[in-house]
């Protein structure tokens, strides 16, 4: 049965959003949950932060269908595969590209292999995998050693890889830089993101490059890009053997787009830089009691970022001088509740109290 639903009650997705950036046909069969169209949030507080006029916004990415950007590169690269007849897809992951893969081959129809590092994901990812009926296989090795296995199998032809190193990934989330562009009416000056494996980075100047190609934005947006400080091969300019962090998402130690994220950093003007795992925590816990974006500890490095930028001398890109009235967007990643072990860690037992006002009066302190 149709739902009676018009389509533009509805998210339409990247795909019907924009299709004609998009390598799609009138015959691509259209595998969408209504990714896309996510919350881009002027922050006052992160804007007084930096002062002289300048304003930071987030771009929320957790909004999306399973919770992380991912979701804006599944649709493209899975609508294709089915386009082309696959019967299975297959991708590694350090948990959110597995979660959105899982999602959209089950919409599909279609089979989904996941490789992940035994013990590293954070439990609602792959929950999330689980529950849509991917078949999941824990390697002994970390990402890179799962990415290479994945990379081997593709060649066999049995699977369509659905990481991003697949350009249908990389095309579909550029649409997350037309979309603020779109809303801010012109590009940020600054783009502040996570790098794990340098997909996104990658996707956000190819889309800030396109849409100023065709006139609808005049400013160079300048990519700053940050790692963990464990796992930082890009910023170090090496290899990284036993990546380490708290924020498991961006645990990578041989990026597959390392080249195109250093094009993008050298274009634009940017850089990369590196923040502590205190500091990710930190920023993670600011942005949820200062903003209500609860996020998880990966997407909560771009605003550890910024904060760097404002307060370090020894910040690889200060914001001490830049222009008055600048416009920054930090994207975050993914959703908190995906990745909730550290934060439950901390969590004081809840002694329940008598169900009466005073002893509730007492419990709250006022
Ligand atoms: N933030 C989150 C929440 C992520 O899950 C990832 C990557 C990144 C940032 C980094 O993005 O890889 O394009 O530089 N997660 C991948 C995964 C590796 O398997 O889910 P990137």
């Amino acid at each position: 049965m149709h739902s009676t639903i018009t389509k533009s009650q509805r998210s339409a997705g990247v795909i019907e959003s924009y299709r004609e950036f998009l390598p799609v046909s009138p015959e691509t069969p259209i595998i969408s949950l209504g990714e896309g169209n996510t919350p881009l949030t002027y922050s006052p507080r992160l804007s007084e932060r930096i002062g002289r006029g300048c304003e930071i916004f987030i771009k929320n990415e957790g909004a999306n269908p399973t919770g992380s950007f991912k979701d804006r590169g599944m649709t493209v690269a899975v609508s294709r595969a089915m386009e082309r007849g696959t019967k299975a897809v297959i991708c590694a992951s350090t948990g959110n590209t597995s979660a959105s893969a899982a999602a959209y081959a089950a919409r599909a129809g279609i089979l989904c292999v996941v490789i992940l590092p035994a013990g590293k994901i954070a439990t609602g990812k792959l929950l999330q995998a689980f529950v849509c009926g991917a078949k999941i296989v824990a390697i002994n090795g970390n990402f890179d050693a799962a990415l290479g296995i994945v990379r081997e199998l593709g060649e066999s032809g049995d699977f369509t890889i659905v990481n991003s190193v697949n350009p249908d990934r990389i095309s579909g989330q550029k649409t997350a830089a037309f979309e603020i562009i779109d809303e801010l009416g012109d590009a940020p000056d600054f783009h502040l993101l996570p790098v794990g494996n340098a997909g996104n980075i990658t996707a956000y100047w190819a889309g800030y490059c396109e849409y100023r190609a065709h006139g609808k934005s005049t400013k160079s947006t300048a990519m700053i890009g940050f790692q963990a400080d464990g796992a930082a091969p890009i910023f170090h300019d090496r290899r990284i053997d036993k990546p380490e962090t708290i924020a498991s998402a961006i645990r990578i130690g041989n990026p597959a787009s390392w080249k195109q994220a250093r094009v993008a950093i050298a274009e634009s003007r940017g850089a990369f830089d590196v923040v502590s795992d205190e500091e990710i925590l930190a920023a993670q816990n600011w942005l949820a009691q200062r903003e209500g974006i609860f996020v998880e500890p990966a997407s909560a490095a771009p605003i550890a970022g910024l904060f760097k930028c404002c307060d370090s001398s020894g910040a690889a890109y200060s914001f001490r001088e830049i222009p008055e009235a600048s416009r920054i967007v930090c994207t975050v990643t993914g959703h908190g509740l995906k990745d909730p072990d550290v934060i439950i860690r901390r969590m004081k037992e809840l002694k329940p109290v008598a169900a009466t006002i005073m002893d509730v009066r007492r419990a709250i302190e006022l």
